[in-house]
């Protein structure tokens, strides 16, 4: 019997857990505190949900199946489809801008590397409704505070950012038709995992000329916004909407972990404008996060024409790094053990347990009746703070013994006056 979980998928013991929580509650307390609502949804999905344009790694990686009646589904491999469902679904009531964010657990079926498994948690994050970059800004900022509430600072990583929507003005000065650029970036999102000589290849095949390819390669090389700004009109609006974006950045104190680089293009089809990706700053891992803004695909999938922008943050990567600074993984420890020596105390313990339980206390009480030694070394091996053990000659004398077992004190108390 395989006692391993299917390939890229994973088990999560206490001592994971830990790390999980950890994970997810930076997560859930930084959206709650810009103002986020959470959202949940099924993770089987229809599979005409995720049909898109060929091109994208995503749409080989999703794991299909038939249900018993015949219907097409899937296992999500990403959310923002299924956030788009559920906009749609209550578009008529509901109030926009909105700022939504989920925990949703996604399969892709990839090449198990380090940092990308078959199953993986991601922290979804979006505005819906919002055209200004105030809400390229918060989603930014909701993402830098979460970093910060795990114990990163610009030190350790840094979000690259640019504007699709400037690589698209800067294809179009060079005479490539618009309709090749979609396909276009995700030719480019490839580099670092192909040869640029393949990318060029791919590019040709894509009818761009040697010389257009050549000007592209010369612009993807491109990480200062002022270089970036000299290939473009002044007034260019993609232009002067990035610099807004930077500017509100600064008012968020945030800019220092956020660098402009013009090869930043990401692998999804339905990027419009601004798109970001956070690596660990040594480039070590792959990235840690990654999001942008999404005009059309409320219209794909609903047909309201709505703009949205957010991110995905996995937790994959953020744990090797985490494990990497060797974080604490302790499982948590009761305040109180409670243990008793014959069947005759466990009503009494029962009632004791109880009690603390009612005061806010976690306790872990035996589910047998064993010797003092025995539960005592338990206790400590459990790391409890406080252990109560009760004899007959306790239910005798109506009173308990606190033993506080790091302090190495006791204190003796009526049972009713516990608490
Ligand atoms: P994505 O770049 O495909 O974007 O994924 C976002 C993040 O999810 C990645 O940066 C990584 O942290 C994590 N991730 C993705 N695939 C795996 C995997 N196989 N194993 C481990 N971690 C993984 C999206 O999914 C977009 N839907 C994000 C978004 C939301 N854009 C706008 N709103």
């Amino acid at each position: 019997m395989q006692t391993n979980p299917p390939r890229g998928m994973r088990d999560f013991y206490p001592e994971d857990m830990t790390v999980r929580n950890t994970v997810f509650n930076a997560w859930s307390n930084s959206s709650l505190s810009h103002g986020f609502s959470q959202y949940d949804a099924c993770v089987v999905e229809s599979l005409n949900l995720l049909q898109r344009k060929a091109g994208e790694e995503i749409s080989e990686q999703i794991y299909t199946f038939k249900d018993k009646s015949g219907r097409d589904l899937l296992l999500r491999p990403e959310m923002t489809p299924t956030l788009a469902r559920m906009i749609a679904s209550r578009y008529n009531t509901l109030q926009f801008p909105l700022k939504w964010f989920s925990i949703s657990q996604c399969f892709r079926y990839e090449r198990t590397t380090k940092g990308r498994k078959r199953e993986h948690y991601q922290w979804n994050l979006d505005i819906v409704g919002e055209k200004n970059v105030s809400a390229e800004a918060e989603i930014l900022s909701t993402a830098v505070q979460a970093m910060s509430l795990l114990g990163f600072t610009a030190k350790d990583y840094q979000i690259r950012l640019n504007s699709r929507a400037i690589l698209s003005d800067l294809m179009t000065s060079l005479g490539i038709p618009q309709k090749h650029h979609g396909t276009a970036f995700l030719i480019l999102d490839k580099r670092g995992k192909i040869s640029d000589e393949e990318i060029e290849t791919k590019l040709t095949e894509n009818d761009v000329t040697p010389d257009q390819i050549k000007r592209i390669m010369s612009f993807i090389s491109i990480s200062s916004l002022e270089e970036t700004e000299k290939l473009l009109k002044p007034d260019n609006p993609n232009l002067l909407s990035i610099k807004e974006l930077f500017s509100m950045l600064a008012s968020y104190g945030i800019d220092d972990c956020i660098t402009f680089d013009l090869s930043v293009v990401r692998g999804l089809n339905y990027y419009t404008g601004i798109v970001f990706e956070a690596y660990d700053i040594n480039r070590k891992f792959r990235a840690i996060f990654g999001g942008g803004r999404y005009d059309n695909l409320l219209e794909t999938i609903g047909g309201h024409n709505e703009t949205a922008v957010g991110l995905g943050f996995g937790d994959v990567v953020i744990n090797e790094i985490l494990s990497e600074r060797k974080i604490d993984t302790a499982i948590t420890s009761p305040n109180y053990m409670v243990g008793y020596m014959d069947k005759a105390q466990f009503a009494t313990a029962v009632t004791i347990s109880e009690k603390l339980r009612k005061y806010g206390h976690t306790v872990d009480m035996s589910l047998k009746p064993e010797r003092a030694k025995n539960f005592f070394s338990r206790a400590n091996r459990k790391s409890a703070e406080k252990a109560v053990y009760l004899g007959p000659d306790d239910l005798t004398k109506g009173t308990v013994k606190i033993k506080d077992l790091s302090e190495r004190t006791e204190t003796e108390i009526p049972i009713d006056k516990i608490g």
